[in-house]
């Protein structure tokens, strides 16, 4: 069965998507078969990996793209699937094994198409049925999520197993991680409500895996966030707004132009070649990333953490 994965944060600009979509890539480097779902209006992951000229045509037609699943006849969620998406200007794939499940600004409209009222048509339902045929094609499915949970990103949340969150080394990446914790709680109480009540079968929303730091340019500043972020998620472990396995990645991810490059030449990182100007090649640091999630194992050990939050 699929590992399936969001990457979600409630701040924006935090990462989600280049982390989303380098990962996806490295994940497929690495031998697995990936099928990211792009679950954030901006389009941004959908438009880095088909390019815009891909996209505009997906855009201009409003049809084939996710918002379609929700509109009953026009297209199931495998009919959005794009196969092998990344493609070269004449058309060869360039990293066969990624799948991706675009989306265009069109998906907007979800958030006001649906009544909050009944439980069972909610869309992450619709979503998560219709998810179930495509899981066996796969080892990895990754949710890149706005950064909200509303309707579009509980798709991602209600469908997962394993939420992550990206962090910057500042103070509001640390209250968006806060944020995240109690809201991610609440869903869970409220979908337990329903299960209750007999309403549906829904299962709850992933659970908080772990955090990984995300544009880092200062060892200093990010080891106070990395010990901040510590306290909090040992705090979430004890209260059960985290999994007693989350962990703070050892890997991180530095800031870099290359990451930059990539995007406006519309290549993921991994594919790009290191320019002489460009200090460190952060590829590698995607790779590690990559295989730090696929081992899956605690970086850092739970006494570790009670100790570090003890002398903090
Ligand atoms: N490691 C990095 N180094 C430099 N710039 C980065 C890095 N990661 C992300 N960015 C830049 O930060 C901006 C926001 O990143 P993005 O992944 O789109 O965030 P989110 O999806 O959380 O809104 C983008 O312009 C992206 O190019
Ligand atoms: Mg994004």
């Amino acid at each position: 069965m699929a590992r399936k994965i969001s990457f979600l944060s409630y701040k924006g600009g935090v990462g989600k998507t280049c982390l989303a979509v380098n990962l996806s890539v490295c994940l497929a480097q690495e031998g697995k078969r990936v099928l990211l779902v792009d679950l954030d209006t901006q389009s941004n992951a959908s438009i880095w990996l088909l390019r815009l000229k891909r996209w505009n045509r997906l855009n201009e037609a409003g049809h084939g793209a996710l918002y379609s699943i929700f509109s009953p006849g026009a297209a199931t969620l495998p009919d959005c699937v794009i196969r092998d998406v990344v493609e070269d200007s004449e058309g060869a794939k360039l990293v066969p094994g990624l799948d991706l499940v675009p989306t265009c600004f069109n998906l907007v409209d979800l958030e006001s198409d649906f009544e909050d009222g009944n439980p069972a048509s909610r869309p992450y339902m619709i979503f998560r049925e219709q998810l179930r045929e495509l899981e066996r094609n796969y080892d990895y499915i990754v949710f890149d999520c706005p950064p909200d949970t509303l309707k579009a990103a509980q798709c991602g949340i209600f469908s997962c197993d394993e939420i992550y969150v990206p962090a910057n080394a500042d103070t509001l990446s640390l209250i968006a991680f806060t944020l995240l914790g109690e809201k991610i709680q609440k869903l869970r109480w409220a979908s337990n409500a329903y299960r209750t009540n007999g309403s549906n079968g829904a299962g709850g929303p992933g659970e908080i895996r772990g955090v990984i730091f995300n544009s880092v340019d200062n060892e200093a500043d990010v080891e106070v966030a990395e010990m901040r972020v510590r306290v909090r998620l040992n705090q979430f472990r004890s209260y059960g707004q985290a999994s007693s396995q989350a962990r703070i990645f050892k890997t991180r991810i530095p800031r870099t132009s290359m990451v930059e490059r990539a995007v406006s030449v519309g290549l993921p990182v991994p594919l790009l070649s290191v320019n002489g100007d460009e200090a460190g090649d952060v590829r590698l640091n995607y790779r590690d990333l990559a295989r730090e999630l696929m081992k899956g194992e605690p970086a850092v050990a739970a006494e570790e953490l009670h100790e570090n939050v003890a002398g903090f």
